[in-house]
């Protein structure tokens, strides 16, 4: 059991294999956070070793018996209304227009094992011996409001995933305006806030700042959880690296409107606190109803973030992504959409197969444009039914000749989406989310349907399972391409419509869950304009998304690096696309655009029918490769050796098993050509790896310790090797 209770203590302690979380219960009423970080043997008491020190004055003296004040201890489920004037986790307004809350211990549980999160996407046990689920009750006497905090501790990974469950067990109606996920207090400030900022195109930069007094935070305002900020921060000491230093990690399962934030407080101690962002946001709690917060996942690694990513990889591959293709191989597909656009027929789409199929290609995937009237962007979302005129024998037709290729078929749809311009739109003018008398504001010429209405959401399901049943399709592409304006719903009274940003990713949830669980076989890849819903939450419905629209080899270099620091490489769709670039501009070598799509879900995004005869030599040399490395790359665990966002070089290692795969980017060439020396991680010193390409051997100490030089010698170039261990 991972989960121990000292009684007389009052203290629960939460070990994984290396960290511990403790919480304590201060005169049978406070719950307060203790301890996160390296594991310990035992924690003795509360009142020994008080982890707080402070001049009280101004701070409200709400526990008189240790003449203290929750304003300065570290509280684990904080609530606005008395004396902790810091951000809190929960705020209730109440029928008599106040919105005090006063949490208390009220009881706890342990179980073996790890619950469903009702709606919501979570990670999940297979047997339960995997995990050990902490459930603390706390409660508000005087409106009987509970808060359940639930801590699932793994018992193989350094994770715990934390939620709430908000229960109205008292006889008012209350309004929630902020239920967060978790709380966890640091004790010190230095540390820097790491997160992942981007944008279209350039999603997922690494940033780094330090903590200063008062607060710091990113968040998502567009019902999505954005290409802008990714729902994830790192609470790492200044001097961490990829290999050392304190680092903690708090990944948010959530595709909506989020927030990280982190306040410091007078006191120089750190409050970090996660969950559905309260702006915009509020939820009518009748008596008996219960609100159920998204989860958030939690590693410490005491050896900087390179071990951070990999217990995440290590988790979401393995006990987030479900169904068949957790486990088995992924096909390696060719996808038209660079290739033509919107301008295509089906004996464009068959040549672009048939010469795919010629080199290896898995799998033909027809992107945007097979249906309506969709010449262009800017109608037909909604009418999901095939144009003839670009397909005269229907989808069926084309997706069968490409299985008698021998390759299978996949195709794109984007259906939360409403084109003004489209039959849907005709029929049904009030089925795009709009506020009544307000402009209805496109993006991309489009709109997006309110999925919090049940009739909506029906229809997407069964316009998608339709066309589904109706051809042999093996693959989906699910593309989200612009952000909610103008929120409202007419499903919702006026006092529910601060609702509508979480019930809208509700709705998403259970559409994609009713269409996969219909079709098991089925490769579902997220998009959302390349990366822009990438997070923990869509893995639980997609085993992979597409990292972004960007396919220049450089920019993905730095969007690969961001994008793996959470998410598993399994995860991260990577293909290679036609110079010069149509995002960027620039050229660069076909072996170097393989090599960066290979360290993620490889596959092809142009028209093979234009390549030489010696580039198509090449082509068949990378799906040749790919597929004899690819248990490697998707089940490997990561090590990043150089970083993009660093220097002129990049370098990545996966190890799995006896297999290691080493990858060298040169991004600039040097005028002075010293040599940059990589040192691999993550072997077996005294076992020999043996290069299958050149027949060298080395041991494991050697090109731990030693290492490899490389000369940054030609811009854009790049050296991929394959060690077996002996
Ligand atoms: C955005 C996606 O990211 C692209 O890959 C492509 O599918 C287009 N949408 C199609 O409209």
């Amino acid at each position: 059991m991972s989960i121990t209770y000292f009684e007389k203590e009052q203290i629960f302690h939460l070990q994984t294999p290396n960290t511990s979380y403790v919480l304590g219960v201060l005169d049978g009423k406070h719950l307060l956070h203790l301890y996160y970080g390296k594991r310990i043997d035992e924690y003795s008491s509360i009142l020994d070793n008080f982890p707080i020190a402070g001049e009280l004055a101004f701070s409200p003296i709400d526990v008189p018996e240790h003449f203290m004040s929750t304003n300065m201890l570290p509280m684990e489920y904080p609530c606005y209304g008395s004396a902790d004037f810091r951000s809190p986790a929960f705020h209730a307004e109440y029928e008599d227009g106040s919105s005090v809350t006063c949490f208390e211990y009220e009881s706890y549980e342990i179980f073996k094992g790890k619950k469903k999160l009702s709606g919501l996407p979570a990670t999940y046990v297979e047997d339960e011996s995997e995990a050990d689920t902490l459930e603390i009750t706390l409660c508000d006497r005087l409106t009987g409001v509970r808060a359940v905090l639930s801590y699932s501790v793994f018992n193989t990974v350094d994770a715990i995933a934390k939620s709430v469950c908000v229960k109205n067990l008292g006889n008012q109606t209350i309004q929630l305006k902020t239920a967060l996920s978790s709380t966890v207090h640091l004790f010190d400030k230095n540390y820097e806030f790491v997160h992942l900022e981007g944008a279209w195109a350039k999603e997922r930069s690494i940033q780094k700042r330090p903590l200063l007094n008062g607060s710091m935070q990113i968040e998502s305002k567009r019902v999505t959880s954005s290409h802008h900020h990714s729902p994830f921060v790192a609470l790492a000491r200044p001097y961490a690296t990829e290999t050392q230093g304190d680092v903690y990690g708090f990944s948010f399962v959530y595709s909506g409107n989020h927030i990280e934030q982190v306040e410091v407080n007078e006191f120089d101690t750190a409050r970090v606190n996660v969950g559905i962002n309260p702006f915009g946001f509020s939820w009518q709690l009748t008596p008996n109803a219960e609100f159920q917060t998204p989860e958030v996942v939690l590693t410490y690694s005491d050896c900087g973030f390179g071990k951070m990513s990999r217990t995440y990889h290590k988790l979401y591959r393995t006990r987030l992504v479900r169904g068949k293709y957790r486990d088995e191989q992924r096909p390696v597909l060719i996808n038209n959409w660079e290739a033509t656009y919107f301008d295509f027929n089906e004996e464009k789409i068959l040549k672009i197969a048939s010469k795919a199929q010629s080199v290896g290609i898995d799998l033909m995937v027809l992107d945007d444009g097979w249906f309506g009237k969709r010449n262009s962007d800017n109608c037909s979302l909604g009418d999901w039914v095939v144009d003839r005129t670009k397909l005269p024998d229907g989808i069926e037709s084309l997706a069968t000749k490409v299985n008698e290729m021998g390759m299978k078929f996949g195709l794109w749809f984007e259906p939360e989406m409403i084109s003004e311009d489209s039959d849907l739109y005709r029929a049904h003018p009030d089925w795009c989310i709009h506020v009544e008398g307000r402009n209805r504001t496109p993006a991309r010429q489009q709109l997006m349907l309110d999925l919090t209405r049940a009739e909506i959401r029906d229809y997407i399901v069964d316009s998608v399972c339709s066309v589904l049943k109706s051809a042999p399709i093996s693959y989906v592409k699910w593309d989200m391409n612009r952000n909610a304006t103008e929120l409202g719903s007419k499903s919702l009274p006026p006092e529910r419509q601060q609702e509508f940003a979480h019930r809208y990713v509700l709705g998403i949830y259970e559409v994609m869950e009713r269409i996969t669980s219909q079709f098991p076989d089925v490769l579902f890849e997220g998009c959302s304009g390349g990366g822009g819903r990438f997070d923990a939450g869509m893995l639980y419905y997609y085993p992979q998304y597409w990292t972004s629209d960007n396919t220049d080899g450089v920019e993905r270099l730095s969007i690969q690096h961001g994008t793996g620091m959470v998410m598993p490489a399994s995860t991260m769709g990577a293909h290679i696309s036609a110079v010069p670039n149509h995002q960027v501009g620039r050229t660069t070598p076909l072996t170097f655009r393989g090599h960066v799509a290979m360290a993620g879900q490889f596959g092809y995004e142009l028209d093979l029918n234009t390549l030489s005869d010696e580039e198509i030599e090449i082509v068949k040399e990378q799906v040749k490769l790919y597929k004899e490395i690819r248990d490697v790359v998707q089940k490997g665990e990561l090590y990043r050796l150089a970083s993009p966002f660093e220097g002129r070089n990049t370098s990545w290692e996966y190890v799995y098993e006896d297999r290691v795969v080493l990858t060298y980017y040169t991004i600039r060439a040097r005028s002075t050509m010293g040599k940059t020396c990589i040192k691999l991680c993550g072997l077996d010193g005294d076992a020999k790896y043996t290069d299958t390409a050149s027949g060298k051997t080395y041991s494991g100490s050697y090109l731990m310790n030693v290492g490899l030089y490389f000369e940054d010698k030609k811009d854009y170039s790049s050296q991929l090797f394959v060690f077996q261990k002996q």
